[in-house]
């Protein structure tokens, strides 16, 4: 076999002295496998290990410092934003190690890296993945600039408690929102390919049921059967897997008694065995550890050792691997073969990223590296689209030109810090355009703009009540700018209630006094109560944290300049107290009536997923189906023609659901199946279609993952109409 392998291995080295593993013509496997066979046990162990690089901000995670640069180490997170820096620490694990394996630098770029875009949660909501993909390819390009080759990034945690801080971080409540988004930020991270130079790794995260945290509290249990595992949250992993994901990352919380970063179920069995996912598992931060305190290791041996051999390649900061891979090897108690086959994931993903031949980052002066004129324009346009015009009574938006004196106030109106939303990476609140900055720029010449702040976020302070009721007492419209600091959802920032802070629901009702229209903007992470604020107020713009250009895209719809197309991706619940609510819920055994609700509350949420208004009209027309009955090898074409019956151009996006009410498994009232967004002009007509594939539409899995497609009627939902066809 060596002899072999030699043969093979000077085929591609014919005469070189150098050793394969640094021949760039020769196929990856080749190169991993013999950089594989020169390391020592040291070396292995050293790649399966990840430190913290550069200034910590992350404020869950302030006790790790900066360990010892031992150049073999396999990955740092890198917490700076300077690729000479990073260089200089690459240049060592190159020229001062015996091999010279290249070090992966990796951090958490989830809605940008300098130019900051809308938090997923809102990206989601522009139902434009393509747009999505766009902003991510900056974002990679920002960060491969910095000396960061990888991201930690799409967050695909379907997310149905807004009191978890998290949600703000994925794509909203539903699986297939969440495969398609997840999916198009993979390709968008990754490039055509790998070893592009502003390709970065994506990692797909918290794999898997983070979001199910009881209670919506972060870092508690997940109660998952496997039905849901599979019916739900392994849907958008897959998704992702497919579209060629180089990491996974595995999550925080037990899953009914596994933890993820303990389930060889989860990490092997299905990510690495039936999916074939031929990347690598880095574990969340001290997540190995963290088996501790979860109660599935006695110490921090036994940790290691599950870890590592339930599938987790990566030890990311404890340092556990590092301090007991070699004793537990020696005690039988984990095999080389184990310990070689995470090693040869991470080096062959190395290989893939071309990390060993372009080992260093490109240094382009700072100014050439961020927030250029496209990347601005593509945040812009991202923050727009991802806007949700949740309420706009008699048409009072956008705000016309009789309407001259506009009276801005609230905690958000000036604030720029805040509209870039949790994991804002490297985002810097002086690029931000604040909501009065882009107002002031729009209206100019067109209206006056009186400011002011009127509360703070919370606290029981009224003292600005009585400037900004000045002010509004002497305006034409009142534009109040609500909702969350940016601290507020994101990692550990799990929240009791979702309701407004008392003090800016007492300014509300204070403006509300002065008889003058108000006009609600909300910049939140999660959905929001709003139960006492909605009938205060004639207009709701959801604008989310819409990041650099947030200003811009809120003062271009209240003009009228840009048309709102958002839709909710996520449902906003009536009440706290009604959590969960989603649209995708199961059938009640009593759906008359108000069985099986709260006595004191209706039924209904504040505004369901999929909910949102334009400016302009569109109607829908007759859905029509290509047959009333198919075979399961047949596909169906449904088509609908979408017009615009209003007075100026828009964009819509046509949600197609599917309900199957009689199954061998029972199946959620309805489920997204396919979406499209499209441009269409005053009076044009556009026809959308959906072709359903039985086996991709139709057919579910059960609780071991096996594909069920059964003959029976179906429910094709589309607008508000529903149709139903057969499958033999
Ligand atoms: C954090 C987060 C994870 C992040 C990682 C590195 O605790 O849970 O999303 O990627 O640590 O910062």
């Amino acid at each position: 076999m060596i002899g072999g392998a030699m043969l093979s291995l000077a085929a591609f080295s014919p005469g070189h002295p150098i050793p394969v593993y640094k021949n760039k013509n020769a196929p990856v496997e080749t190169r991993v496998a013999d950089l594989l066979s020169r390391m020592t046990l040291k070396e292995k162990i050293l790649q399966l290990n990840q430190y913290t690089l550069g200034n910590n901000n992350n404020v869950n995670n302030v006790e790790m410092k900066l360990n010892e640069m031992d150049p073999r180490i396999g990955s740092y997170i890198y917490f700076n934003d300077d690729p000479v820096f990073r260089n200089s620490v690459q240049k060592r694990a190159m020229e001062n190690s015996r091999l010279g394996i290249p070090i992966l630098f990796g951090a958490d770029v989830i809605h940008g890296f300098r130019t900051i875009y809308p938090i997923p949660l809102a990206v989601a909501c522009s139902w434009n993945p393509d747009l999505s993909g766009e902003a991510c390819r900056i974002a990679a390009k920002e960060a491969r600039l910095s000396g960061v080759d990888w991201t930690f990034s799409p967050m695909i945690d379907i997310g149905r408690d807004p009191r978890w801080g998290r949600v703000a971080e994925g794509y909203g409540e539903d699986p297939y929102a969440n495969a398609v988004f997840g999916a198009a930020a993979v390709k968008a991270y990754q490039g055509k390919r790998l070893s592009d130079p502003y390709s970065v790794l994506a990692c797909l995260k918290h794999y898997v049921g983070y979001g199910v945290s009881e209670g919506g509290r972060d870092y508690r249990y997940t109660d998952i059967s496997p039905q849901a595992l599979w019916e739900t949250y392994l849907v958008p992993y897959q998704a992702g897997i497919e579209a060629g994901a180089a990491t996974v990352m595995s999550a925080f919380n037990d899953i009914s008694g596994i933890p993820a970063t303990a389930n060889h179920y989860t990490l092997t069995d299905i990510l690495k065995n039936r999916w074939q996912h031929q990347g690598f598992v880095v574990a969340d931060w001290r997540a190995v550890e963290q088996l501790i305190s979860q109660g599935v290791a006695r110490d921090k041996q036994e940790a290691t050792q599950k870890a590592l051999m339930a599938g987790v390649d990566m030890d990311m900061l404890d340092n556990l691997y590092l301090e007991n891979l070699e004793q537990l090897i020696k005690e039988k108690k984990v095999p080389l073969s184990r310990v070689d086959d995470a090693v040869k994931r991470i080096l062959r993903v190395k290989f893939m990223l071309g990390l060993f031949d372009r080992p260093y980052a490109e240094v382009l002066p700072e100014k050439e590296r961020y927030l250029n004129s496209q990347s601005r324009e593509t945040s812009a346009r991202l923050a727009a689209e991802s806007m949700v015009l949740l309420k706009n009574k008699e048409g009072i938006l956008p705000l016309s030109v009789s309407r001259k004196k506009i009276a801005l106030i609230g905690p958000l109106a000036k604030d720029s810090l805040d509209l870039m939303g949790s994991w804002s990476s490297h985002g810097s609140e002086t690029d931000v355009e604040s909501i009065v900055e882009g107002m002031v720029k729009e209206f100019n010449g067109k209206g006056t703009i009186k400011y002011a702040r009127g509360c703070d976020f919370e606290g029981n302070d009224q003292s600005g009540f009585n400037e900004a009721v000045q002010i509004a007492g002497k305006s034409d419209v009142v534009v109040i700018c609500l909702g969350e600091k940016k601290t507020w959802s994101g990692e550990n920032a799990s929240r009791s209630t979702i309701a407004l802070p008392q003090i800016q629901r007492d300014l509300l009702a204070k403006l509300k006094s002065t008889g003058k229209p108000v006009v609600l903007v909300l910049s939140n992470g999660r959905p929001l109560e709003l139960a006492e604020v909605e009938p205060n107020v004639e207009a709701i713009l959801e604008a989310w944290q819409p990041g650099t250009s947030g200003g811009d895209a809120i003062a271009g719809i209240l003009s009228g300049r840009i048309n709102p197309s958002g839709k909710l991706a996520i449902t906003f619940p009536l009440t706290t107290g009604q959590i969960p609510v989603y649209y995708n819920m199961r059938q009640s055994a009593r759906p008359y009536r108000e069985m099986g609700n709260y006595q004191d509350l209706t039924v209904n949420p504040q505004y369901w997923f999929g909910y949102g208004l334009s400016y302009t009209t569109f109607s829908y027309g007759k859905v029509s189906l290509s047959a009333p009955e198919i075979s399961r090898n047949q596909h169906l074409t449904a088509s609908i023609t979408v017009s615009n019956t209003g007075g100026r151009a828009g964009k819509e996006a046509v949600l197609w659901y599917i309900s199957d009410r009689a199954a061998s498994i029972s199946r959620p009232l309805k489920e997204l199946k396919h979406f499209e967004k499209r441009a269409i002009a005053p009076g044009e007509k556009q026809i959308f279609r959906f072709e359903i594939d039985p086996l991709r539409d139709l057919s579910f899995p059960d609780s071991n993952g096996k594909r069920l497609l059964e003959a029976g009627e179906y429910e094709l939902h589309v607008g508000d109409q529903t149709v139903t066809f057969k499958l033999k």
